[in-house]
């Protein structure tokens, strides 16, 4: 076997230009506080290597299984943790270290949280939090504030304004408060918005509003959007490509459509067929051989292997490098490589399927 791993490919939607956020080889591990010498101390491997870049007027999906790596890849990119190594472009530029540069970048790349109502304050009015942002960063006068916070509730489609504008959270639905908080992100005109499981917790009857909302707002406001969900049929619905993580990587990327109709990745099939259900509150629980393995001491070779019913020799010993499987598609899967050997080749678990080339 000649391949050797690219880590580097870029991952997300191919757009000419230069994208809004750029990652470049981004990995965090976490340490694991124990006691004992500082040498070798143990780490979780919780993002490993993943550059991903995002256009202005896009969607990108991240989709994988609890403890995948998601919610650490969207907190790097918002840089509340600090990486272990690896950078970030905004609009083309590194991202400085200074309290201004830091101050710039918040304003400019924005998280929306899972839960809306432990996002805003309970003791406060939808008018606070639109008016505060505006006044700190100073995007209104005081004579145009109360218009300013009106126009923010219509962008999210809070409409009429007045019906919202002096009402508490607990008064809103979970929709309109999540709504409240996108509302309070564009306040600053970001031009970044990572949304971190933004509909998991509401009803099912008013989340595929807020997807459409981030929809909309991908073309009006022209965001960088990152969607990050459990739910890969949700991610069809709204990205325009879908990044697939398992264990800190990622295993597949491409156009979302193209993904959900010719994964190519076994991992990515295995999700699949958690077939989508628009009622499930929970994440879906994957069928098939094992659950995600320790971060701390991951699989050698595809992190995979030992869930995988392909598995075969070369999986065990070499990490699987991304391989072009079809326009703007990658899988990180030695299934889609010619080069192998017939040893190579050999099933690793009994009762292995012969692997396609
Ligand atoms: N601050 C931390 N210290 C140590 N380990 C952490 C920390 N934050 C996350 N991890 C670990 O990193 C791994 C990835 O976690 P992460 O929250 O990013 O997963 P996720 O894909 O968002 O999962 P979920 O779908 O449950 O939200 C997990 O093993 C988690 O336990
Ligand atoms: S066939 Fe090998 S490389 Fe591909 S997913 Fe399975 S274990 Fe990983
Ligand atoms: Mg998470």
């Amino acid at each position: 076997m000649t391949t050797t791993p690219d880590t580097a490919v870029v991952h997300g939607p191919k757009r000419p230009g230069v994208p809004a956020l750029e990652a470049r080889r981004l990995t965090k591990h976490f340490p694991v506080h124990q006691l004992g010498p500082s040498r070798n101390k143990p780490v979780v491997h919780a993002v490993e290597d993943i550059s991903l870049a995002l256009p202005e007027a896009t969607v990108t999906a991240v989709v994988g299984e609890s403890g995948s790596g998601k919610s650490t890849l969207a907190r790097l990119l918002t840089q509340l943790i600090v990486p272990t190594s690896g950078e970030l472009l905004l609009d083309g530029e590194p991202v400085g270290r200074s309290g201004r540069a830091r101050r710039e970048y918040t304003r400019k790349v924005h998280l929306v949280l899972q839960d809306p109502f432990s996002s805003l304050n309970s003791v406060h009015s939808v008018r606070y939090h639109l008016e505060r942002p505006l006044k700190l960063h100073r995007r209104a006068g005081r004579d145009e504030l109360d218009a300013k916070a009106k126009q923010l509730l219509e962008r999210v489609s809070l409409s009429p304004a007045d019906r919202f504008i002096d009402k508490f959270p607990h008064e809103l639905s979970g929709g309109q408060r999540q709504r409240v908080a996108i509302a309070r992100g564009l306040a600053v005109e970001p031009r970044v918005l990572l949304a971190d499981e933004p509909v998991s917790m509401l009803d099912v009857s008013i989340r595929l509003g807020v997807l459409n909302l981030l929809d909309e707002l991908r073309e009006r406001e022209r965001l960088a959007i990152l969607y990050v969900t459990h739910d890969i049929a949700s991610a069809r619905y709204l990205a325009d490509t879908a990044v697939v993580m398992y264990a800190g990587q990622v295993v597949e990327s491409g156009p979302a459509t193209q993904i959900t109709d010719a994964p190519a990745h076994p991992y990515t099939q295995l999700l699949l067929s958690a077939a989508p259900d628009p009622a499930r509150t929970t994440p879906p629980v994957l069928r098939g051989r094992g659950s995600p393995p320790s971060l701390v001491n991951p699989p050698s070779g595809c992190r995979f292997h030992p869930r995988c019913p392909f598995a075969m020799a070369v999986c065990k010993t070499t990490a699987p490098p991304a391989l072009p499987v079809a326009t703007d598609q990658v899988a990180a899967c030695w299934l889609h490589s010619t080069e192998r050997t017939p040893a190579e080749s050999a099933p690793l678990h009994n009762g292995a399927s012969a692997p396609a080339s």
